[in-house]
């Protein structure tokens, strides 16, 4: 049988395995990949409003915020150097995913894993350490290399270990450790924050050695995926191995066919090329549309500058930080109701009505800023339940967030490519994220400070637009296996142009396509 895996009564592949505590083990680890990433999201914000941070580096932004308060609240984080600080590690990331593309396919994923620990590791201690503005950017370019590496291996590793029937869930356990990354480093800056002679910073960047320690010993302790032995000619190995994960004798069904999908990688010259063939038009779009879209609901002004943001709307530094904490824990726990819901509602579902959910929340957040600061920035006396209603309303945003395009905008993209573009594809998802992140965390300061709060009609449009496509372009692909996701596409009123039928879409035909050597035009 030509890669087939076996075919189940309802005409669907299904392969034998369970949930052994063996890869449940070896998920868990891994997902803790995910930390890094979060923990830093949650760390700059925090540092970048903390008075003795700002005073030692950026002491323009902190002349201006101790500056009469009448001054427009709009424009007094509006510095470029400080930008700079937060956004350079998205730039780093965006070379080193491509890079690490490179070294996860030849050398395994736990090599990447490594990397990715050891440099954010390096990162930490020099931003912990820092004297000068410099070495603080050197510091967050050394963690944006470790994301870069990170993100790269880490879902592919995950997708590869999880059995297809859990990929979903294992999947999303990555999202949920990035957004446990975001909470501890919240919670942690709320508490160094408050550290008599103002060096609680030092704490708050060098702590990221911690989650760095985790992913580094766990790519020691990890075993390779089969997928990665098979790739490097050790069969047998990988056999064995593979028997171990899924809990079962009888693996030969999944392991042929990952023999045959290796083959059929192999026969593939240039990936990236082979990527712009009309019949992978739906897939590529997906590829930069859906990170593109995530980036454009504006959740990163909420999670790098939420307590800059709850300062210019009045708060004090400490309450500025417990606001950021209690939007953490919402973000973790909304992501616990897409791990439950997402099998059962569908992910179309949940992109329509986390969008429906974001959009009324920017609005009304528009409207509450506008009312009280108009357009010149001065509040003057800002009463509390004011306050109350913009957070209970961000709250409710980032709830919508994270159990819509957080935890989609990973998951979809990694189950919709064939096999054959899987690599490629997910590659260019994690850079056009990277490259949206870096876009808005670069401009948000001085959007803010220009559009006010016009700033959130903006995210709110593009919700608009991302719910549309999503409306009319999205097909659903809950409880559809990987390898037979090419039906949705061939069923859908516009992409079923560009795919033809049998051209791909089960492990059968690519099977056959493998034997007849698929090439790059
Ligand atoms: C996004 C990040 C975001 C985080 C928030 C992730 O899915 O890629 O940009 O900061 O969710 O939880």
């Amino acid at each position: 049988m030509p890669a087939g895996g076996f075919v189940a009564g309802d005409g669907q592949k299904a392969y034998p395995g369970k949930l052994t505590p063996f890869v449940l083990f070896t998920c868990v680890v891994a997902a803790m990949g995910g930390l890094i990433f979060g923990y830093d999201i949650g760390i700059s914000g925090g540092v970048t409003s903390m008075p003795s941070f700002l005073r030692r580096f950026f002491p323009s932004v902190y002349r201006k915020q101790q500056e009469d308060a009448t001054t427009n609240q709009y424009c007094q984080y509006d510095s470029p150097k400080l930008t700079l600080f937060t956004s350079s590690l998205y730039l780093a990331a965006l070379i080193s995913s491509l890079v690490a593309s490179t070294v996860t396919r030849k050398f395994g994923r736990r090599l990447s894993m490594l990397f990715g620990g050891i440099l954010f590791c390096a990162g930490a201690l020099i931003n912990g350490f820092a004297k000068h503005v410099w070495m603080l950017i050197v510091g967050r370019i050394l963690l944006g290399f470790g994301i870069g590496f990170a993100n790269q291996s880490v879902p592919l590793y995950l997708s590869e270990m999880a059995p297809y029937k859990y990929r979903g869930a294992l999947n999303i356990g990555f999202q949920l450790s990035i957004t446990i990354g975001i909470l501890v480093a919240e919670v942690l800056n709320y508490f160094f924050a408050k550290i008599k002679g103002g060096w609680g910073w030092r704490l708050s960047l060098g702590g990221a050695v911690v989650p760095a320690l985790i992913i580094t010993l766990g790519s020691l302790v990890l075993p390779d995926t089969p997928n990665s032995m098979i790739e490097r000619g050790q069969h047998e190995e990988a056999k064995t191995k593979l028997r171990r994960i899924r809990g079962v004798d009888d693996v030969s069904q999944e392991f042929d066919d990952l023999v045959a999908a290796s083959k059929e990688s192999q026969s593939i010259e240039h990936p990236w090329t082979n990527l712009l063939r009309r019949k992978y038009r739906p897939h590529l779009t997906m590829a930069i549309m859906i990170p593109f879209f995530q980036q454009l609901t504006g959740i990163n002004v909420i999670m790098f500058y939420a307590p800059v943001l709850f300062n210019t709307i009045g708060f004090t530094t400490d309450a500025s930080l417990m606001s950021a904490v209690v939007t953490g824990s919402v973000n973790v726990a909304a992501t616990l109701v897409s791990i439950y819901g997402v099998d059962k509602w569908g992910r179309r579902f949940l992109f329509l009505e986390g969008g429906t959910q974001m959009l009324i929340c920017q609005a009304v957040v528009a409207a509450c800023i506008g009312a009280k600061f108009g357009v010149d920035g001065t509040p003057g006396e800002l009463p509390k339940w004011y306050a109350i209603v913009v957070v209970t309303f961000i709250c409710i945003y980032v709830a919508g967030f994270a159990w819509s395009w957080g935890p989609l905008g990973w998951l979809v993209p990694s189950e919709i490519f064939p096999l054959e573009i899987r690599s490629a594809a997910q590659s260019i998802t994690v850079s056009v994220n990277m490259i949206f992140t870096f876009i808005i965390a670069q401009i948000f300061l001085t959007m803010l400070c220009h559009l006010k709060f016009g700033l959130f009609l903006v995210f709110a449009f593009f919700v608009v637009v991302m719910s549309i496509f999503v409306y009319i372009f999205l097909p659903e692909t809950k409880g559809i296996p990987i390898e037979e996701m090419g039906q949705v596409w061939r069923s859908h009123w516009y992409w079923s142009r560009f795919v033809e039928d049998g051209e791909y879409g089960n492990g059968l035909e690519m099977g056959k396509s493998s034997n007849q050597g698929t090439k790059h035009v």
